[in-house]
């Protein structure tokens, strides 16, 4: 029996690659690479030293999703496959639907013509919108701000609704807080296209000579030092809350609503907090101007985890400090991402 991890070519994908390999299931990936490069894969190869069964496609794309459920014998999925930009989606928001709303129907209608009832869903703390206090408990009001966050909250609704009309449906809808950080490796991590939107690899970029100087928007937040706080995760980490989804779905009995998971660490960092760590792990400096805050941030955001440590006996172990070494461990091997030589 195979999971099938759609998107596993990508950033989180690539990592829980290796926590499923070895925890011993096995799996092949589905990914159209639209936002990676097989060469994410062939560096997780080398780690986990076994080939590994990849299929390139869209999950838009019906026939080819049938014909992968043909082929393999899937048992659940790993649902990672979503654009994921949010300045993008609110410029784009009709590719943002397609994409992730009509991707996502499509898979589900597939794994219902192959009954494979089981699967793990990235979902975002995006989906708590501005929340009225910290930390984030998984029961708060869900509100999007953007066409990226309501792809979320519409599909976490298309999933209750799915079990609402079967309930031999096993659902597991996984909320991330901010993964950062990178394989100890340093050979696999996060490789955005053009100028990073998120923090840790802005800064990364910074320290390794890319950028001039980081921009924090905003230094007049309601936070200890006046810039934003959020709960960043080792990917590493979030990674291994996966196989515990995966097992958890597996020892379920039936007819359990979907569980919906916080994956955080429950520690606030602000940016200055961010920027100082990285500046000790990679011993470079991370020049910085403090300006406007942008449009749609909000103050603090971080988990209550203590459902998952509950329900999945799962929690965060990585520090902020192995976060930011392991950042700069992949980025000061790889200035410029999975591409060598001088492109981006
Ligand atoms: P990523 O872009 O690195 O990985 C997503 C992968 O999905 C990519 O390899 C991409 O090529 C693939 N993909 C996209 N659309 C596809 C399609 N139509 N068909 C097939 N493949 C497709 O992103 P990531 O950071 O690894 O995120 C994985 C998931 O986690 C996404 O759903 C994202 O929304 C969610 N998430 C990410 C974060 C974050 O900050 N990284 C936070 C919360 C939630
Ligand atoms: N920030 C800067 N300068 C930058 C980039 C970010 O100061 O160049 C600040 C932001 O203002 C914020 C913090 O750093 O205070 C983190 O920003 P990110 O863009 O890294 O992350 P966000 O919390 O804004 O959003 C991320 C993902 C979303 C996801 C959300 C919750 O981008 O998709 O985490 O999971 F929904």
């Amino acid at each position: 029996m195979q999971i099938l991890v759609t998107g596993g070519a990508g950033y989180i994908g690539s990592h829980t690659l290796i926590s499923l390999h070895e925890a011993g299931y096995d799996f092949v990936v589905y990914d159209n690479l639209c936002n990676s490069s097989k060469e994410s894969l062939k560096r997780v190869e080398k780690i986990i030293n076994k080939s590994i069964s990849f299929e390139q496609g869209d999950i838009r794309d019906k026939k080819s999703l049938q014909n992968l459920f043909k082929k393999y014998k899937i048992d659940s999925v790993i649902h990672f496959a979503g654009l994921k930009a949010v300045g993008e989606s609110v410029e784009k928001p009709i590719e943002y639907y397609d994409n992730n709303i009509n991707g996502t129907l499509t898979l589900l209608e597939v794994m219902k013509e192959y009954k494979c009832k089981k699967i793990v869903f990235s979902s975002s703390a995006t989906v708590y919108g501005d929340p009225h206090t910290t930390p984030i408990k998984e029961d708060f009001p869900t509100f999007a701000t953007n066409p990226y966050g309501r792809t979320k909250l519409f599909i976490e609704e298309i999933l209750k609704d799915l079990y609402i009309s079967d309930n031999e449906y096993k659902i597991t809808i996984l909320r991330y807080f901010n993964p950062v950080g990178a394989h100890e490796s340093g050979t696999i991590g996060e490789d955005p296209n053009g100028i990073p939107n998120n923090l840790m690899p802005f800064i990364s970029q910074t320290a390794v000579g890319k950028r001039e100087y980081l921009n924090i928007f905003g230094g007049d937040y309601e936070t200890a030092d006046g810039t934003g706080v959020r709960d960043y995760i080792h990917v590493v980490d979030l990674a291994f809350g996966h196989v515990k989804a995966l097992d958890y779905l597996n020892i379920q009995i039936k007819n359990k609503k979907p569980l919906i998971v916080n994956l955080g660490t429950g520690k606030g960092n602000s940016v200055l907090d961010v920027v100082k760590a990285f500046e000790n792990a990679s011993n470079k400096k991370v020049p910085y101007r403090i300006v406007e805050r942008r449009a749609g941030d909000i103050a603090k955001c971080y988990a209550d985890p203590s459902y998952a440590k509950e329900i999945l006996n799962w929690e965060a172990k990585k520090t902020i400090k192995e976060m930011c070494e392991d950042s700069w461990n992949w980025q000061n091997n790889n200035p410029n991402g999975y591409i060598q030589g001088e492109k981006k």
